[in-house]
C-alpha cells in the first residue's frame, strides 16, 4: 500500500506526520511512501533526509492525495487555501486517513469523510488503555506542551528559575505553581524543578498527590472533602462548595508564586475558569501566566487564546500551538505513534494495512469505516483508572456514626493486648520450632513493609521486579532437593532452578531497564 503525507495547511502548523527515521520502518513494513515537497522543511526536516531512506517526494498535492492508500496527517481536513477545495475532496475513495480529528467537535467533517467512503483513524481517539500508550499522541503532545510552557514562561520572566548567591547578591528561586496535573502539568513540574525553581502543584484528583510528589513538587490540597474523579481517568465538575475552597486556596498561591502554568481540563466541557481578573491582580508585577486550556476558553479569566497579554503587570501567555512550537520534537513523537499504530494494522509486514474491528484499540480509534460513521465506539472494557463508583463521587453527606464498643483512643491497645495474648496462648500449645518461624516471618513482613514504604512513588514499578527477582531465592530450596535420592526429585528440582533463574535473571534485567529510565546521562 501507498502512504502519503502531505504538508499540514494549518495556519502556523510546523509539524509534519513523519520523519526521515519513521518513514525508513514504514517502508520496512513494506509500504511505499510519498511525501510532499518541502511538507518537513518547518519541522526543519528537508526532502533529501527522506529521499535517503527512500521516501518518493511529490510537488503536485492533488496527486499525492489521488494515489495515497493511507493519507497521515497531523491536523484534521480543512479547506485547501492553494487549491480552493477541501482536503477531504481529494482524498481516493475509499482510502484511509490518520489524523488527529476531534470527531464530537467536528460533525460535519465526520459526514464528509464518510461521504468519500473513507476509513478514519482518529488519533485523539485512541482509548487510554496500557496497551494503547505506544499509540497516544495526545499524551505525546501533552508532554511537549507542558515541557514548553515552562521555557515560554522563563522567556516571559525576567528573572532566573533557580536561586542563586552571587557577588551582586542573592537571587531567591522562581515560585511555580501547576495547576491540573495530568500529563502536560507533570511535564511542567518536570520542566520547572529541572530549572530550580519551587514548584507546587494542584489537581481535583488526589491520587496524582503521589506522582506530583514524586516529581519533587509539593501538592497543594483544597480544605473540602471531594474527590475528582471521573469517568476513564479524567477529571469531572466539581460542586460550588469544592470550586468556593479551590478559589481561596488558588487565590493565596497566586500572591506567593511568580509563575502560573494552568492545564486544567474536563473532557467535553470548556475549561473550568480557575483564575479571575482579581487573582491577576493579587499578583507581582514581572509575572507569568501560562494557560494550556486556553483553546477550551481558558483557566483564567484575562487568556486571550493564540496571544501574549499584559493585564495589571502581569504576562498570560495563551498560546494554542505550543508542541507546534517544538515542531522536530513533536513530529518524531507523533510520527513514532503512528508507527505503532500501522504496526498494528499491519502485523504481517507485508505493506497492506487491515483495520481489525474486534480489537478495542483498533476499534476505538476507527471513527469511519468504509464510509459509516463507528464514532462513538463502545466503552474500553479495561479502564486506565479505577471504575468511576469505587469512590464516592461527590461531598459525602454527614452520616450519624454509630458509637463505637472502644473508644478509637483505646482501639490500638487493645489490639495490642488482644494479640500479645494470642501469643501467649500459641506458645504454650505449638512447638518451638514454630514459635522461632513465626518470629522471623513477623520480622520479615515487618522489615518488607518499612523498605517498600520509603521507597519514592516513582521507583514502585522498579521495585516490583527487583522484588520479583528476589523472590527467586526459593532457587536455594531447588538447589537444597536437586541431589535428593530418586529421579522425580531431580526431575522437579531442576525445572524449578530453571524458572527461577529466568525470574531471577529477567527481574533483574528489567530493574536495570526501568532505573535507566531514571538516569540523565544515558
Ligand atoms: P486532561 O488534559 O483532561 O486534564 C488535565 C488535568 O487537569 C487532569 O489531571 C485533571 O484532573 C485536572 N483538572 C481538571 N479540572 C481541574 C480543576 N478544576 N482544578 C484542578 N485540576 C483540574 O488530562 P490528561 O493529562 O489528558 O490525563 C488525565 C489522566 O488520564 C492521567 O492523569 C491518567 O490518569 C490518564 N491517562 C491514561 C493513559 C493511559 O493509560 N494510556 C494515558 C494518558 C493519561
Amino acid at each position: 500500500m501507498r502512504i502519503g503525507i502531505p504538508q499540514e495547511i494549518h495556519a502556523g502548523e510546523r509539524r509534519v506526520a513523519t520523519t526521515p527515521e519513521v518513514a525508513g520502518k514504514l517502508i520496512k513494513l513494506g509500504f511505499t511512501v510519498a511525501l510532499q515537497k518541502g511538507a518537513g522543511i518547518a519541522a526543519d526536516l528537508a526532502d533529501e533526509a527522506y529521499s535517503e531512506v527512500g521516501v518518493e517526494i511529490v510537488e503536485d498535492v492533488s496527486r499525492l492525495w489521488a494515489d495515497s492508500d493511507i493519507v497521515l496527517k497531523v491536523r484534521a481536513p480543512e479547506p485547501h487555501p492553494g487549491l480552493g477545495c477541501h482536503e477531504v475532496d481529494l482524498l481516493r475513495e475509499g482510502a484511509t486517513l490518520v489524523s488527529f480529528l476531534w470527531p464530537a467537535q467536528n460533525p460535519e467533517l465526520m459526514d464528509r469523510l464518510a461521504g468519500r467512503k473513507a476509513t478514519v483513524l482518529a488519533m485523539d481517539s485512541v482509548p487510554r488503555i496500557s496497551r494503547a500508550q505506544k499509540l497516544d499522541a495526545l499524551s505525546s503532545m501533552a508532554n511537549i506542551a507542558g515541557y514548553r510552557a515552562v521555557i515560554e514562561a522563563a522567556q516571559n520572566f525576567g528573572r532566573f528559575f533557580t536561586g542563586q548567591v552571587t557577588a551582586a547578591g542573592k537571587v531567591p528561586p522562581a515560585k511555580v505553581f501547576v495547576i491540573g496535573a495530568g500529563v502536560a502539568g507533570l511535564a511542567a513540574i518536570g520542566a520547572a524543578n529541572g530549572l530550580g525553581a519551587i514548584v507546587r502543584a494542584m489537581d481535583t484528583r488526589p491520587e496524582v498527590k503521589d506522582q506530583v510528589k514524586s516529581l519533587g513538587a509539593e501538592f497543594v490540597s483544597v480544605d473540602y472533602q471531594e474527590e475528582g474523579e471521573g469517568t476513564g481517568g479524567y477529571a469531572k465538575v466539581m460542586s460550588e462548595g469544592y470550586q468556593k475552597a479551590q478559589a481561596e486556596a488558588i487565590a493565596k498561591q497566586c500572591r506567593e508564586v511568580d509563575v502560573v502554568i494552568t492545564t486544567a481540563l474536563i473532557p467535553g466541557k470548556p475549561a473550568p475558569k480557575l483564575i479571575t481578573e482579581e487573582m491577576v491582580q493579587s499578583m507581582q508585577d514581572g509575572s507569568v501566566i501560562v494557560d494550556l486550556a486556553s483553546e477550551q476558553g481558558g483557566n483564567c479569566a484575562c487568556t486571550v487564546p493564540g496571544q501574549v497579554v499584559q493585564r495589571h503587570g502581569v504576562s498570560i501567555v495563551g498560546y494554542t500551538d505550543l508542541p507546534s512550537r517544538m515542531a522536530r520534537q513533536s513530529s518524531q513523537l507523533y510520527a513514532t505513534n503512528l508507527l505503532r499504530l500501522l504496526e498494528e494494522l499491519c502485523t504481517a509486514k507485508d505493506g497492506l494495512a487491515v483495520v481489525n474491528m474486534e480489537d478495542e484499540m483498533i476499534r476505538g480509534a476507527t471513527v469511519v469505516k468504509d464510509g459509516e460513521i463507528t464514532w462513538p465506539p463502545p466503552a474500553p472494557r479495561l479502564s486506565a483508572a479505577p471504575p468511576a463508583g469505587a469512590k464516592p463521587a461527590a461531598a459525602a453527606p454527614v452520616v450519624p456514626e454509630k458509637k463505637p464498643l472502644i473508644p478509637p483512643a483505646l482501639q490500638p491497645l487493645v489490639v495490642l493486648i488482644a494479640a500479645g495474648l494470642a501469643l501467649a496462648w500459641l506458645g504454650t500449645v505449638a512447638p518451638a520450632a514454630f514459635m522461632s518461624h513465626l518470629m522471623v516471618f513477623v520480622l520479615a513482613c515487618f522489615v518488607g513493609y518499612m523498605v517498600i514504604w520509603n521507597v519514592t512513588p516513582a521507583l514502585h514499578t522498579p521495585l516490583m521486579s527487583v522484588t520479583n527477582a528476589i523472590s527467586s531465592i526459593i532457587a536455594i530450596g531447588a538447589l537444597i532437593q536437586v541431589s535428593a535420592p530418586g529421579f522425580m526429585m531431580t526431575l522437579l528440582a531442576g525445572i524449578a532452578l530453571i524458572l527461577t533463574t529466568i525470574n531471577m535473571v529477567g527481574g533483574f534485567a528489567v530493574t536495570q531497564r526501568m532505573l535507566r529510565m531514571f538516569r540523565r546521562s544515558e
